[in-house]
């Protein structure tokens, strides 16, 4: 079953549009009902309006009306494996709450950790 959100992830960095930094990174963001919602990094000239492919799994899936995931699958071309950058934890923090990350890379190297080990001191909504 993780090898499906795996290689969803993997196929996801193919359609990465990464022409600045080079660096592909594809994620699979797997909902309540096991449908997989997935995203790549899609960079801009402006460099400051790209986008991770984390958050474009999440932000797909949430326009889509769903809020209820499981876990996220994150690919990348690296021999250290590739964690989500802070923002994307935070995305992925108020939309899936402590979810498993599974990281990988294009070697079959695999590991998977909670989002809370990740981000363990959160801002939330309940400070609001
Ligand atoms: N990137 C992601 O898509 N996800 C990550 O977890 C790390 C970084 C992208 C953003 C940018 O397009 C490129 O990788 C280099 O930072």
């Amino acid at each position: 079953m993780n090898q499906r959100l795996l290689d969803a992830a993997l196929a996801a960095r193919e359609h990465a549009h990464a022409p600045f930094s080079g660096f592909r990174v594809g994620a699979a963001l797997e909902d309540a009902s096991g449908r997989i919602h997935t995203g790549c990094n899609i960079e801009n000239a402006t460099y400051g309006l790209t986008l991770c492919a984390e958050r474009v799994a999440v932000f797909k899936a949430v326009s889509e009306g769903v809020r209820e995931f499981r876990r996220i699958a994150v690919a990348a071309d690296t021999d250290s494996l590739t964690p989500p950058c802070g923002a994307c934890r935070q995305i992925l923090w108020e939309f899936c709450g402590d979810i498993e990350v599974i990281l990988t890379n294009l070697r079959g190297a695999s590991e998977s950790l909670r989002l809370a080990e990740l981000f363990p001191r959160p801002f939330d909504a309940s400070f609001l």
